[in-house]
């Protein structure tokens, strides 16, 4: 059983760190340089933009054997999270010999620092990079490093040193098993708490003097069980949103349920018609996983965010957050996605393109919440195409992301499914534009025809990343370009 201790348990570098009556929402990052010293780690942004912040955060692996790391933001991240888990800065990297990482030594060596403010936080990006890839390429140091700006050195230096470091195999990995055994003994229970009536008791990892409680929960039971008597808790699994809310709108949501530790959120598992994708499933995961069926959306994916935030955000929160701009909903709209919504014991299922009932509003009820998002894998002769436009290519905000589904029969387009985000106040499809395409073949689909449905489906709207103008051309355009060249059938 997990005791209630008030206190959150993590390891670093070879020994338990216990933080005692810190507040739900204090950040790693603020514990880290406040209370624990490790100024390494710097704030730069303070909202997952910059990359300044970030460290490796590990958990046992299934095996129990070897301990599995993901870059995080640690700015957006809440400290009530790395309970059971352990943590490396810049500064676990010094070895006992007192020599640095070779990541570090060829930042020396290639000048890939100037005013260092953003050194600790690239070298965290590219040593968890040869954790998991010893030889990466050049593509895959460059993705590593979507998320860290540097504003003086500029990026072919710290390449440099990213490649000649990899040479440098033997060196590469972290000595953490001090960490192993401390990780097993901070481990958090799998199974709930009882009381002698059966009632399941949610311990909480943080509980304030006024009764506000950040918990943790292992299982689903758990889950479902305190959203029912606490149907107002604030979910929280990659923080990307929470963690922006409390930096910079001083939010202070009561409860908060972090989704992170239970496993059954944690699976996708897979018939021979769909995935099956568990809330708290990273993007990363996700990306993997669909790589091979559908390399559009793993592309949209790949250029969501930077690897911190794709290691902790998930679909679920994309979803639930239900941004007009979020990334995901285009291409789960287009390719026919169904959310099980669960509330206590009971489960129902909703086609995604009808969740949402205006902007940021959905058809969730008291104490209901994504469990799952059900994902029909392709269907032979399925062609699917999706492509997001923002101003910067790697971590930027749509100006919209299209995305559409569609077979060719005998020339023709059909079975047509087209989403779009930056349109509407919510993502959504364009039923007018499914229609004009439907039973077309793709050279007599005129852009004329195009513009006047998509006048007809959406209101006129400026917005901060595009005009009305801009962003309805794209559309148009996007479509053309989906149906003038389909890539090869994806299944
Ligand atoms: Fe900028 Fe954390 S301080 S990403
Ligand atoms: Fe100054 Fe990168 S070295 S921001």
């Amino acid at each position: 059983m997990t005791p209630v201790t008030n206190t959150v348990r993590f390891v670093l570098d070879g020994r338990i760190v216990e933080a005692q009556g810190k507040r739900r929402t204090t950040t790693v990052l603020d514990f880290l340089r406040e209370q624990l010293q490790r100024t390494g780690t710097k704030e730069g942004c303070a909202e997952g933009d910059c990359g300044a912040c970030v460290v490796m955060v590990g958990e046992l692996n299934a095996a129990g054997t070897a301990v599995d790391y993901v870059p995080v933001n640690a700015c957006i991240q809440l400290l009530p999270t790395l309970d059971g888990k352990s943590v490396k800065t810049v500064e676990s990297l010094k070895r006992a010999d007192g020599n640095l990482h070779p990541v570090q030594d060829e930042m020396v060596q290639c000048h890939g620092s100037q005013c260092g403010f953003c050194t600790p936080g690239i070298v965290m990006s590219l040593v968890h990079l040869v954790q998991e890839v010893p030889a990466p390429s050049r593509q895959q140091i460059t993705d590593s490093l979507s998320g860290n700006l540097c504003r003086c050195t500029g990026y072919k230096p710290i390449i440099e040193a990213a490649t000649r470091a990899c040479m440098r195999r033997s060196e590469l990995k972290l000595d953490d098993s001090a960490d192993i055994p401390l990780l097993r003994e901070i481990a958090r229970s799998k199974t709930p708490t009882l009381s002698l009536d059966g009632e399941i008791i949610v311990q909480p990892v943080v509980r304030t003097r006024k009764g506000n409680e950040f918990v943790s929960p292992a299982t689903l039971a758990e889950v479902a069980d305190y959203l029912v008597k606490h149907p107002t808790t604030t979910l929280l699994a990659g923080s990307t949103e929470i963690g922006l809310q409390v930096n910079k709108q001083f939010r202070r949501p009561e409860h908060i349920m972090y989704l992170g530790n239970v496993a059954e959120l944690r699976q996708v598992t897979e018939t021979d018609r769909l995935w099956r994708i568990g809330a708290a499933v990273s993007l990363t995961a996700v990306e993997h996983r669909l790589a091979g069926a559908y390399p559009d959306f793993a592309e949209v994916l790949r250029r969501f965010g930077s690897p911190p935030i794709r290691s902790t955000a998930t679909l679920a929160g994309n979803i639930a957050n239900g941004s007009p701009i979020g990334d995901t909903m285009p291409c789960l709209m287009a390719l026919g996605a169904t959310l099980v919504l669960r509330c206590g014991a009971k489960t129902r299922t909703v086609p995604l393109d009808q969740f949402y009932t205006g902007q940021k509003r959905n058809v969730l009820q008291a104490g209901e919440f994504i469990e799952a998002i059900e994902l029909p894998k392709p269907v032979p002769g399925q062609v699917f195409r999706a492509h997001k436009i923002s101003k910067r290519f790697e971590q930027d905000i749509s100006a919209t992301c299209g995305a559409i589904s569609y077979r060719l029969a005998d020339g023709k387009l059909s079975g047509v499914r087209l989403a779009y985000n930056g349109l509407a106040p919510s993502p959504c499809r364009a039923p007018r534009l499914e229609a004009l395409l439907e039973g077309r073949a793709p050279g007599d689909v005129k852009a004329a025809d195009l513009d006047a449905a998509i006048a007809e489906s959406f209101v006129a709207r400026d917005g901060l990343r595009a005009t009305w103008a801009y962003r309805a051309l794209v559309a148009r355009n996007l479509v053309l370009e989906f149906i003038e060249e389909p890539s090869p059938e994806v299944a």
